[in-house]
């Protein structure tokens, strides 16, 4: 595979990049009253603007090449056509299959996926509604009130950042609750909350092999038989996963049961019966919009020119920012309260997927990948690290998002997040000169040695490049869409790069050392044969223990 920095249309950016970095934002809009319009796109409801990006036509060209000339169009068909592209674990990644809202089968070795996908869908549909309608209930004969998911990852983060967003759409008589972390804090919270009579426990796992689900579930399924008796979880527990036997040593009746495929990774399986617990949440009508949303960005994605695709343009973009300007971390900034874990969410979707540090073929890198995501949502982001945005020297490029319409009764409320939404990309796009700050002060009456002492001070350098996603509101739909096409930029991402987006080697090791740890935690006096630096902490713990 020919590595990537060795292509002439690299080597053309990085010499177009020697004299587009120093071209400031101020000077590529003061000479093009064009620009929002050359640099911007409409898809699906969906308003990228990324012309406070440090682009010019030249860069978009340059890009656009570089994305033909890595192959971006087969590898695009080969993950529709259902090839295995996740090379390491010999596995095709076809979430787009469980969002094919289409006729058209999606074949992994010639068997076409679509009829199990559809028939989990009608699985799922039964199931919510047999809840919903009361069909469904608990062991003392009771209808369900709490929902507890019990997954981490993958099997957690989607669940959790769909339901937060959309939670002007939950179901009223049906709460959900989310738990995942190993520490047990959230599990006891929850479980101090809820009726045992009157909730079901949805275990989420791929693999159902993962230490903090299993502990998490084991304990949850305890509290049941001690409130409810031997035969009561039977009734209690649902869980999703590929791992039929796992499930049958957890007891988990067959109708209970929902199938997961290889061909789904973690971080991609929100669409999936793993999403059971936002359709329990929200309805089954409105996980199925997600999904159509989701698939009006796949075949946007799949069929759309380069020049107007939008995830291709904000992959290219993120990859211009990072191996030509030298941004190592992006800020996810959603003007949504609803989108709170939006940012947690991508950090899973694009850090585990790109964070790899050699090719497909194995070849070490040396070129960057991906970045730091990280982010909160405005306006408490801008009352917390906004300030290093603006003046520190750390360098971060920025994704706004933001509805123009709200989801809550205060419009005017949304409104003045808007207002706060576009100041803020207008201020990072244009900073504020020395001039600007001395007219500024001097308006204010500050004597003019005052006004020298403060300029420095006050002066913000701008540059900061950002792309703002516009959307009328934030329904299921546009979730969809959204998550979709972040997705879907991702893998543009690592076709640039030469790397292998599906899996994630880099959490085992991590696990293991844990696994073996796990007994001298429980009884420190079992810490042999640890180095000086375990042996220093079991001591601590030892001596602290009550
Ligand atoms: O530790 C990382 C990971 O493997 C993720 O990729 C995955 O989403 C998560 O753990 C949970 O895995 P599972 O769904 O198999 O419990």
């Amino acid at each position: 595979m020919t590595r990537v920095t060795d292509l002439p249309e690299w080597q053309a950016l990085a010499e177009h990049a020697l004299t587009a970095r120093s071209v400031h934002l101020r000077e590529l809009f003061a000479a093009d009253a064009e620009r929002f319009a050359r640099f911007s796109r409409e898809v699906n409801g969906l308003l990228f603007d990324f012309s406070r990006q440090r682009v010019q036509e030249r860069t978009l060209e340059l890009l656009l090449a570089l994305a033909h000339a890595r192959g971006l169009r087969a590898r695009i068909d080969a993950m529709f056509s259902g090839e295995r592209i996740n090379q390491t674990e010999q596995r095709a990644a076809l979430h787009i299959a469980l969002r094919n809202r289409a006729d058209r089968p999606i074949l992994v070795d010639g068997q076409d996926v679509m009829p199990q996908v559809r028939a989990s869908l009608e699985q799922m549909r039964d199931f919510v509604d047999g809840v919903h309608a009361g069909r469904i209930r608990g062991h003392t004969g009771k209808t369900f009130t709490d929902v507890v998911n019990i997954g981490i990852g993958g099997s957690d983060l989607g669940i959790v950042m769909a339901t937060e967003a959309l939670a002007h759409l939950r179901h009223r008589d049906l709460r959900l609750h989310c738990v995942s972390n190993i520490d047990g804090v959230q599990l006891a919270d929850t479980l101090e909350q809820v009726d045992p009579a009157r909730t079901l426990f949805v275990v989420c796992s791929k693999t159902f092999g993962t230490l903090e689900t299993l502990t998490n579930a084991r304990l949850a399924r305890q509290w049941v038989v001690d409130h409810l008796g031997e035969e009561a979880p039977a009734r209690h527990f649902a869980a999703v996963s590929t791992n039929a036997q796992a499930m049958d040593a957890f007891l988990i009746p067959p109708q209970n049961r929902f199938a997961m495929w290889d061909w789904v990774g973690g971080r991609y399986s929100v669409w999936s019966a793993v999403g059971l617990s936002v359709a329990l949440a929200l309805g089954m009508d409105r996980f199925e919009q997600m999904l159509e949303g989701g698939y009006d960005m796949d075949e946007h994605f799949r069929t759309a020119p380069f020049e107007r695709n939008l995830p291709v343009l904000m992959g290219l973009l993120g990859v211009w920012n990072r191996n030509f300007l030298g941004l190592d971390s992006l800020a996810i900034l959603p003007y949504d309260q609803r989108l709170h874990r939006f940012p947690a969410y991508l950090q899973q979707l694009e850090m585990e997927s790109n964070g790899k540090r050699v090719t497909l073929d194995g070849q070490a890198v040396d070129w960057d990948t991906c970045g730091v995501i990280w982010g909160e949502p405005g306006s408490n982001a801008q009352h917390s690290f906004f300030q290093l945005l603006h003046q520190g020297t750390a360098r971060v490029a920025l994704d706004f998002l933001a509805p123009v319409n709200a989801s809550n009764p205060y419009q005017s409320q949304q409104n003045l997040a808007l207002a706060n939404c576009f100041a803020q990309a207008q201020a990072f796009a244009f900073g504020q000169t020395e001039d600007q700050v001395r007219q500024d002060l001097a308006a204010k009456g500050l004597p003019p040695s005052e006004i020298e002492r403060l300029v420095p001070h006050k002066v913000h350098p701008g540059n900061r490049p950002s792309s703002l996603l516009l959307f009328r509101r934030l329904d299921p739909k546009t979730l969809g869409r959204l998550i979709a096409l972040y997705e879907h930029k991702v893998f543009t991402q690592s076709v640039i790069w030469g790397i292998n987006a599906f899996d994630q080697w880099g959490v085992e090791l991590g696990k293991k050392l844990a696994d073996s740890l796990a007994p001298a935690v429980q009884n420190p006096a079992e810490a042999k044969d640890v180095d000086a630096g375990l042996k220093g902490l079991f001591e601590y713990v030892a001596r602290w223990r009550t």
